[in-house]
């Protein structure tokens, strides 16, 4: 039978479709029929819903961010003596996935390598042997990670940045061709080792593929060929999960940063990261204000309302510890998802549509999660009716709700503890809505993005 080609849809429309703030990330990948993961191999990752990312590194000991040594023009040398004050002694990476399962992740996404080079584990392929086995450390983190991870049965993700600031080729690839060469081969190498020495990984999530800091990341395709590339990594892990940020279109739609989610139901696997703290850099820096927990909470909510999943960066110091304020949100999140967990693991958005700042919904089986966010605005609407008949309604704590069918939809009555306030006690009121039978949601669609605007 010959495969149905997806709907092919620019920036434009994507944005009028959606009515949304959206910015997804490196659209316009290379397409490549054999590396498309059927959507049954992606349901483990949408039921997900939480990860938790970890950027960690020698610019972990300067404080000032991920790019501190292109930012501030650290001379190499100066930069590479820092590898050998990377010695976390009193630290287990088993810290952060007792963390990850704290917050209630499901997956985790471990920096492997950022754009400064420096590995986080024995890698013979890298460029000078600049990895935390051949310095001062001597030790493999990313062994550490994939075993803390096994042992926590949580799905192992890792981040790798392709290009590395160390080679001038970077920034001049058609200019230094046998220099890029060079970088290019490092990143197969290192690839290759990432994918076939660990045992099985989840999730490969790249970054940095743009070259010269111009363009995007599937403006440099010519380069990196990501369909061999990912051909490569796939031949180790088929069923592995990869972003689009190589250059090849990826098996999922990747939103960076701290900026809000609204509009309507994205029908594609996609996936918000951005950090617990202010998000001014992903790597650690002193006394980086950690965000409000209702802010926190209300995002991860617009983001699964609207099909998403939610990852959530941490940035520990060079000792791999982290600040109380930071364990503090991600375990205090993590107690709420205890409660309220139900209605957001193993759900998909709608079946109705979000309005934005007052109610969005989510789904799973026989089950409709109503998440409202104002509850006194939410007492004007009314909901558009469903096929399917609601047989009960209530709150987490059990307290029934009042639900009338009207000819022109659905109105449902909060108790009036909750809408009588000005300010609101939780950040989400949460409706559990029992259906007759199993919910109709918002249809998953195949979609390619064109990059065009
Ligand atoms: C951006 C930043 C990079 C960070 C990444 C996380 O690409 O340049 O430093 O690691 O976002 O998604």
């Amino acid at each position: 039978m010959e495969k149905k080609k997806p709907k092919e849809m620019t920036g434009a429309e994507l944005a009028s479709m959606l009515k949304s703030n959206i910015q997804f990330k490196s659209l316009g990948g290379m397409r490549s029929d054999d590396l498309t993961l059927p959507p049954e191999d992606k349901d483990w990752w949408r039921d997900a819903k939480i990860g938790m990312f970890i950027h960690w590194g020698v610019y972990s000991i300067l404080g000032r961010g991920e790019w501190a040594r292109f930012n501030e023009k650290i001379p190499k040398e100066i930069y590479e003596a820092l590898a050998d004050e990377l010695i976390p002694e009193h630290f287990q990476v088993r810290e952060w996935i007792d963390l990850a399962k704290d917050f209630g992740a499901k997956y985790t996404v471990m920096v492997a390598r950022h754009h400064d080079g420096f590995a986080l584990w024995n890698s013979e392929g890298s460029y000078e042997h600049f990895t935390s086995w051949h310095r001062a450390a001597h030790r493999d983190f990313v062994r550490e990670y994939v075993d803390a991870c096994r042992e926590a049965g949580m799905k192992i993700g890792i981040y790798y940045s392709t290009m590395d600031w160390r080679f001038p080729g970077y920034f001049d690839p058609k200019g230094l061709p046998e220099n890029a060469a060079l970088m290019k081969k490092q990143c197969y190498d290192q690839v290759r080792e990432l994918c076939s020495q660990y045992g099985p990984i989840d999730i490969l999530w790249y970054d940095g593929s743009w070259l010269a800091h111009q363009g995007s990341d599937t403006s440099s395709a010519w380069f990196w060929e990501p369909v061999k590339l990912n051909r490569m990594a796939r031949s180790f892990n088929p069923k592995m999960l990869i972003n689009p940020r190589s250059g090849w279109e990826g098996d999922f739609y990747c939103d960076e940063g701290s900026h809000e989610i609204k509009g309507k139901i994205i029908p594609v696997p996609w996936e918000k990261n951005m950090c617990v703290c202010s998000g001014c850099s992903w790597g650690w820096m002193p006394d980086d204000p950690v965000s409000d927990f209702d802010w926190l909470i209300r995002m991860m909510v617009n983001v699964v309302c609207r099909g998403g999943n939610w990852l959530l960066n941490i940035a520990p110091d060079k000792n791999g510890k982290l600040s109380e304020e930071v364990t503090g949100r991600m375990r205090q999140i993590g107690v709420w998802l205890k409660t309220y967990g139900d209605s957001i693991y193993g759900t998909r958005g709608g079946p109705w549509q979000p309005v934005d700042d007052v109610y969005g919904s989510t789904w799973k089986g026989n089950t409709i999660y109503l998440h409202i966010l104002d509850p006194k605005a939410f007492q004007r609407e009314i909901l558009p009716k469903l096929e399917n008949e609601i047989e009960e309604a209530a709150l987490f704590d059990g307290t029934a709700v009042a639900v009338e069918e009207r000819p022109e939809g659905i109105r449902i009555t909060l108790p009036e503890r909750l809408t009588g306030k000005p300010e609101m006690e939780e950040p989400d009121v949460i409706v559990r809505l029992k259906m007759k039978q199993e919910v109709k949601g918002v249809e998953d669609r195949e979609i390619y993005f064109t990059g065009k605007e």
